[in-house]
């Protein structure tokens, strides 16, 4: 059986109360049912006791899946932070974006963080799951009501994730990226 490909899964919010931890539990479900990753979670609440583990575990990781809110048309401020707290761990790899939020469905945020990831050397998937109005979509068990669509779009983004996350693991052990430009 082929060793599975290790992903960070990262909280978008900080906040007291958040509804990212709902989003979170949901990516993750889907994440270990397409069964070819394993996934850590990466919580900017942890970035004051624990960003040595936090950087470890982004370190190892071939592949991201950031769950954003949007935040006045952005991205949320602890998100950002840890986000510049490291920079070869997000290197060459591959980032894909569940977001959520208003009738935008969180994409503003995703927006940005696509030039954010650009800066750092990373991909951004083009595939992404973006959920309007959430909070009355899951039931009180935190499953989502309605999953077809979310579903069938979380597979499109796992798949290209993969590809990248398989593709790029392989070109950073055989090839300098960076000597390439020397
Ligand atoms: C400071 C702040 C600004 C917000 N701005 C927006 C916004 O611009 N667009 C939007 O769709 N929702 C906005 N919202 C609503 C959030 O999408 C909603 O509160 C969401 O649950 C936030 O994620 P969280 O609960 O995981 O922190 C805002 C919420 C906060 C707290």
């Amino acid at each position: 059986m082929p060793q599975k490909t290790k992903l960070g899964l990262i909280y978008g919010s900080a906040r007291e109360g958040r509804f990212c931890d709902t989003m979170v539990n949901w990516a993750a479900a889907e994440i270990l049912s397409d069964g070819r990753f394993a996934a850590s979670h990466i919580d900017p609440r942890d970035m004051e006791t624990n960003s040595a583990e936090i950087g470890r575990n982004l370190d190892e990781a071939d592949a991201f899946v950031i769950v954003t809110p949007e935040y006045n048309h952005g991205y949320t401020g602890a998100l950002k932070s840890l986000i510049d707290a490291y920079n070869q761990q997000w290197q060459i790899k591959p980032v894909a974006f569940v977001s959520y939020g208003g009738v935008s469905g969180g994409l503003r945020a995703v927006e940005q963080l696509r030039l954010i990831f650009a800066e750092l050397h990373a991909v951004g998937i083009r595939d992404t799951v973006s959920f309007a109005n959430p909070w009355n979509r899951f039931d009180s068990a935190g499953a989502l009501v309605e999953p077809k669509d979310a579903e069938r779009a979380m597979k499109t983004l796992l798949a290209r994730l993969h590809w990248w996350a398989v593709t790029l693991r392989d070109a950073r052990a055989t090839s300098s990226y960076f000597e390439a430009a020397a």
